[in-house]
């Protein structure tokens, strides 16, 4: 069974709850999302593997660690998930972006696929994907099993706010996913929104409503 980290950093919290409120203007939840995404990467990448290395210092030879050459993409679902990646890449300057097109079919609900862009090695690369709303994890189910369709075998999932229901269907579908989340929020609404959720993450990033 996959992990769920929720992140409870008081920053983190903090920017989220600006974020909710319906009064935030385009241009402030856009800043949001990045900040909240950067410092949502400092955590979901605890675990990448350090090796040692010997550093000249003006003073003395220190012995230091650095990343130690893991590949990583970050892959943002289309529309909303481009928020994210701003934040990812000032983390992380040289990793590569792959991009999934999804939108949500309203009637169905069901995930529809436009778009698929990955770079040439993403077989060997670990995988961040970014979608700031985890609601009925369609998109977020369909988004990876594309990715394991191309070989991609360690797969992470970074939501800004998840849902149970697409908790549950993320465990269900890819047990194998870990999923980081800053607020598990109460349920879906009828229209599969989140309650209480920030509303359309995609029209709030980019100003269509
Ligand atoms: C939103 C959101 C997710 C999806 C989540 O995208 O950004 O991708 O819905 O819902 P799900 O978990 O029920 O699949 P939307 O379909 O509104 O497209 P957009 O990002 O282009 O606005
Ligand atoms: N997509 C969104 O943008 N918001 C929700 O609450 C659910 C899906």
């Amino acid at each position: 069974m996959s992990k769920v980290c929720v992140f409870d950093h008081p920053l983190i919290q903090h920017k989220l709850s600006i974020l909710r409120d319906k009064n935030t203007s385009v241009k402030e939840f856009r800043e949001l999302i990045s900040e909240i995404a950067m410092l949502m990467c400092y955590e979901a990448t605890r675990d990448l593997p350090l090796e040692e290395i010997t550093i000249e210092t003006p003073v003395a030879p220190a012995v230091c660690r650095r990343i130690s050459g893991k590949k990583l993409a970050v892959v943002p679902i289309l529309r909303a998930g481009l928020g994210m990646v701003d934040g990812m890449v000032s983390m992380m300057p040289n990793v590569k972006v792959g991009h999934i097109g999804l939108f949500r079919d309203p009637a169905t609900l069901e995930p529809v696929k436009y778009y698929f862009k990955m770079p040439p090695d993403i077989e060997e690369r670990d995988v961040i994907v970014v979608d700031p709303m985890l609601a009925t994890g369609g998109s977020a189910s369909a988004a990876v099993t594309f990715l394991k369709e191309v070989g991609v075998r360690h797969i992470k999932l970074m939501s800004i706010i998840g849902a149970p229901e697409g908790v549950r269907r993320m465990q269900e579908d890819h047990p194998d996913v870990d999923i980081f989340v800053a607020a598990l929020d109460d349920h879906l609404n009828d229209h599969g929104y989140i309650v209480p959720g920030l509303g359309d993450a995609g029209d709030r990033i980019f100003g269509t409503k």
